[in-house]
């Protein structure tokens, strides 16, 4: 006896779902995080050190919450990011978060590690559509650079470079479950060893070689926006601006690869006042994700200074439990939850949402 859908009436009631009804194997991949798991409880947790500060007696009769992402205008600051191996929660993978995203008018980042082949999931987005590219970057740079300038070519947006995996984390609930069958749509050709569970399976191709040097070449070789995945403290957001790159995700990997990273919010909290200091809050992007459940959360992060926020695993959950329907109802119960919220805070645009708005004295302090 599986909940109806309407039964779920939030974002986490879909992974209590999902917790039930998936593969063994799939629940392992999905949910699992580096070590003991404190990272990626953490993410969460953050979110709940912050409290709000709401104006009273504003119009809040019209709400608008839509705003822009790398030059595209989207419904909701939020935004499907990458995970790989789709087609372990779904049959039909990636393509049902790409329909999702279109009904919702939000941005879809395509993995590299997909279950569904690249040109698939383009080719299921609408004409006007907006996609991204989450990279992981090969050895063979040759590779790297046929990936990336296909996805320019089929109208990618965004190349979303993932910097916090020189080796994949060790994900202990995923090794366990020794994983057999990644049904990934691996564009590496690599040997895997499936003792080392899905995640580490599929992830042989990816570079540790991988630095600031190699900036340049991906400028020289896309005319993509390029954002800077898994940033993790402000000296390296400067460093980021300094390469004239045009964002940065700060993101732990959902708490996948190294255990004891810091939230993203609490990256985030630390590192608006010093752009904003030197004057450069205007000349980069700053994504965030991980732990991201709550209409709040979201609030919270573009109070703090987020153009946008990334959602993984809900999405994911939704979709293994129920299908294009779930995923459609996860994305309108953070809408109304948006929408609900920017009301009782006193907010009716994107562009009014400030520190002002939010209490963070015990978000260092606990
Ligand atoms: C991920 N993530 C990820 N990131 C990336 O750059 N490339 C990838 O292939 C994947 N794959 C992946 C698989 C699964 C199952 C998960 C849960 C996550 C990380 C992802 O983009 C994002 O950083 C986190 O998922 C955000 O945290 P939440 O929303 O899952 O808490």
């Amino acid at each position: 006896e599986m909940p109806l859908l309407e039964q779920c009436y939030n974002l986490l009631d879909f992974e209590a779902v999902a917790r039930r009804v998936m593969k063994k194997t799939a629940w392992a991949y999905y949910s699992s995080a580096a070590d003991d798991e404190i990272t990626v409880r953490e993410n969460h947790a953050a979110f709940h050190r912050i409290w709000f500060r709401p104006k009273i007696l504003v119009d809040v009769e019209k709400v608008d919450f839509t705003t822009t992402m790398l030059g595209t205008k989207v419904d909701a600051p939020f935004y499907v990011t990458a995970t790989a191996l789709g087609k372990l929660g779904h049959v039909e993978g990636e393509v049902v978060l790409t329909r999702a995203a279109r009904k919702h008018n939000v941005i879809q980042m395509i993995p590299t590690l997909a279950s569904c082949a690249f040109d698939e999931i383009v080719d299921a987005a609408e004409d006007d559509q907006v996609q991204w590219l989450q990279l992981y970057v090969n050895k063979d740079r040759a590779i790297t650079k046929r990936i990336v300038q296909h996805a320019e070519k089929r109208g990618c947006k965004g190349l979303f470079i993932t910097v916090d995996a020189p080796q994949l984390g060790r994900r202990e609930k995923d090794m366990r479950s020794k994983f057999t069958d990644p049904g990934a749509n691996v564009q590496s050709g690599q040997e895997t060893n499936n003792n080392q569970g899905a995640a580490r399976a599929i992830s042989s191709f990816i570079d540790p070689a991988l630095s600031w040097k190699d900036i340049p070449w991906f400028q020289s070789i896309t005319k993509m926006p390029i954002v800077l995945k898994g940033v993790q403290r402000v000296e390296d957001v400067l460093k980021a601006v300094e390469a004239g790159v045009q964002g940065v995700v700060l993101s732990n990997h959902g708490g996948r690869q190294l255990e004891f990273a810091r939230s993203a919010i609490e990256v985030l909290a630390e590192t608006m006042p010093v752009l904003r200091q030197r004057g450069l809050e205007d000349k980069i992007e700053i994504y965030i994700d991980g732990g991201i459940r709550r209409g709040t959360d979201i609030l919270k992060a573009l109070c703090l200074g987020a153009k946008g926020v990334g959602i993984g695993r809900p999405f994911l959950y939704a979709m293994s439990a129920y299908g294009l329907d779930g995923v459609n109802r996860a994305m309108q119960l953070l809408k109304d939850e948006m929408e609900m919220n920017m009301r009782l805070i006193g907010a009716t645009r994107i562009d009014e949402l400030d520190e002002s708005l939010l209490d963070v004295r015990s978000l260092f302090n606990h």
